[in-house]
């Protein structure tokens, strides 16, 4: 085969100076997310005389792309429907892509959810938009489309943030996709400036807490943070005692696996899920009692 002779160009666009780059980055404000306990979790260090000094964010970076990932049964969806509800309640337009469960169920499962948080039912119907991928293949499975659905969609409602449960659902079966996949929407939601939270499922068995799964391995590194949740069965004594609870009780455990974008805390705490199916993020596992 002949040598092909390309021209190599730079690309100019992609040099630039910090003074000019860091114009263009978001302030750092938190944005609330509905789930009791996490808000604070997220901080940044001011100086105060030269003094570092840590001051909560009070929610996930504004414009930030955060990965939860789990196995199921963890709370994903229930802290997804708490994050757009709770955007709503602020009067902020938010896109909530169903890849699993379709709209009407959705629909109505938000507004339990709603009921739950206290929050009026009308700014859910006002603010949240379901795009239904559940009911409609090509949204899972040709990623453009769903991409120029979702840009349609934050057009027409003036969306500040897309929750997606989950991006697994669109690489099922396609692993090797999924990379490229998550880049194409972390990419996209950095071109709306919206804030991103994607859901990622974690097969059983592989090591709980960490981020290395199908969902967590792939996406970790392109999202801007990670929030992993698990859940044991305790059955050992030694268990019991770690998490002070009783052989057969149930745990489940979260942690934020990295953000790039702010301080945040590290430590494995208990999730908890109440009776009205509302998440909340409690103290550490080694302050357990
Ligand atoms: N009122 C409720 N509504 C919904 N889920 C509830 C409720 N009360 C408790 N739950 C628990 O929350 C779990 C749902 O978690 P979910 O967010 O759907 O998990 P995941 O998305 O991680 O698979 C249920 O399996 C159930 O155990
Ligand atoms: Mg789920």
């Amino acid at each position: 085969m002949p040598e092909e002779k390309r021209e190599i160009k730079p690309v100019e666009e992609s040099i630039g100076r910090i003074t000019e780059l860091a114009k263009k980055a978001p302030e750092l404000i938190g944005v609330p997310t509905g789930v009791e306990g996490l808000d604070e979790l997220f901080f940044v260090v001011e100086y105060v005389r030269n003094k570092p000094k840590k001051k909560p964010l009070g929610g996930i970076p504004l414009r930030s792309v955060i990965n939860i990932t789990g196995v199921a049964d963890t709370g994903k969806t229930l802290m997804a429907e708490q994050f757009a509800v709770k955007q709503a309640d602020l009067g902020y337009p938010v896109i909530f892509v169903s890849v699993e469960s379709p709209g009407p169920f959705v629909a109505s499962s938000l507004k339990y959810r709603a009921k739950a948080m206290g929050v009026d039912e009308k700014s859910v119907d006002e603010h949240v938009v379901i795009v239904d991928a559940a009911s409609h293949s090509i949204l899972r499975e040709d990623v453009p489309t769903l991409l120029a659905t979702i840009a349609h969609a934050i057009k027409k409602y003036k969306t500040k943030s897309v929750v997606i449960d989950s991006v697994t659902g669109l690489y099922e079966a396609r692993e090797m996709l999924a990379r490229s996949v998550v880049r194409s929407i972390f990419n996209f939601l950095k071109k709306w400036y919206q804030t991103g939270i994607l859901i990622s499922q974690k097969r059983s068995g592989h090591e709980e807490l960490s981020a290395e799964a199908a969902g967590g391995y792939a996406v970790a590194h392109i999202v801007d943070g990670t929030i992993v949740v698990s859940k044991e069965l305790i059955t050992s004594q030694r268990a019991a005692n770690l998490y002070k609870r009783q052989i057969g009780d149930i745990v489940r455990l979260f942690r934020i696996d990295g953000c790039r974008l702010c301080g945040h805390d590290t430590k494995v705490r208990f999730l908890e899920i109440t009776e009205e199916g509302l998440v909340k993020i409690g103290p550490p596992i080694s302050e357990a009692q």
